[in-house]
């Protein structure tokens, strides 16, 4: 059965997912995803069982509205995005401009939903001041209102009664996770998120991330941190720092269909560090560690 993803996220770690759930110990009581965007691996644990519990965390608080919609009030979220969805037939340029005109007053999850679905690659674009300033795809009209209550009421299936979505900062996650939690970070990337690029609403602090994380070694915290990979030559970002002591696996996420139509050969690599307490559960349980992994379904463009 594959995953159901109601939120068409970019930089949804959907592929990496049974790679990242690998490296899950088999004992987590709660999975914590406070970078939680459409909850790749959160919605991708759920339906392997991987943990007792699970908390989804973002800061960015209409998308907090679509995860607690979900988790709460599926089928009113669900009939609310089949009412915009419809809505757009007569003009939909003029229907998205006025929905995004609307998002920006009010803030209303529905309309992020319609919003995300419907706009250039799926990304989410912000200005300085918050609003949402991405364009329509006008080659497509989104997902449709059917196919998103099915995944909405899968997903709803799968976590109500057993997870909550916060509206805060990773750091409270961090903090909050005990010893047998563990907590999967996905920043927005520095090499497409330092300084102001619009990709995300908010940018990462890479000192205070970084001081997090020693913190969290400290408390014996276990965790997951997707960070900067490469393509082709290019790397985009640093390493965490080797003081953090973490184990690296490179994950080759192979081509995209894009770069090959291009002509290009250069493959995506992206990094996922393990915590040392981590590391330690999952030498217990019998879990080998390697430096390099493979995905090996293609992408989905
Ligand atoms: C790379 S995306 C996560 C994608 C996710 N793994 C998925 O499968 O869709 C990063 C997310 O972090 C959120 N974010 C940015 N800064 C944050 C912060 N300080 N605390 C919590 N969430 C934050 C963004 O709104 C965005 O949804």
């Amino acid at each position: 059965m594959t995953a159901p993803q109601p939120i068409p996220y970019q930089g949804s770690k959907r592929r990496l997912a049974p790679i990242i759930l690998r490296h899950l110990p088999g004992d987590a009581a709660t999975l914590y995803e406070p970078f939680v965007g459409s909850g790749a691996v959160t919605i991708a644990a759920a339906m392997a069982g991987r943990a007792r519990a699970f908390v989804v965390g973002d800061t960015l608080a209409p998308l907090v509205g679509i995860w607690d919609a979900m988790l709460h009030r599926s089928a009113l979220l669900a009939d609310r995005y089949e009412a915009i969805w419809e809505a757009q037939h007569v003009d939909p340029r003029a229907h998205f401009d006025a929905v995004r005109a609307s998002f920006n007053r009010e803030r209303d999850p529905a309309q992020l939903l319609y919003l995300v679905a419907r706009c250039v690659k799926n990304a989410v674009r912000f200005n300085a001041d918050g609003d949402f300033n991405q364009s329509p795809d006008n080659r497509r009209l989104g997902v449709k209102p059917a196919a998103l209550r099915r995944r909405v009421d899968a997903v709803h299936a799968l976590l109500a009664g057993r997870a909550r979505a916060v509206c805060a900062d990773y750091g409270d996650s961090l903090r909050a996770a005990a010893r047998d939690d563990v907590v999967y970070l996905d920043p927005p990337y520095l090499g497409v998120s330092g300084g102001r690029d619009g990709r995300y609403h908010q940018g990462l602090d890479y000192p205070r991330f970084v001081a997090d994380l020693a913190a969290a070694n400290a408390r014996g915290v276990s965790y997951l941190v997707s960070f900067d990979g490469r393509s082709g030559a290019k790397t985009y970002g640093p390493d965490l720092p080797e003081s953090l002591a973490l184990h690296k696996s490179e994950i080759h996420v192979g081509r995209s269909s894009q770069a090959t139509l291009n002509g290009r050969t250069d493959e995506t690599v992206e990094s996922l560090y393990l915590s040392p307490a981590l590391v330690a559960r999952l030498r217990a349980d019998g879990v080998a560690l390697r430096d390099r992994e493979r995905v090996r379904s293609r992408p989905l463009e």
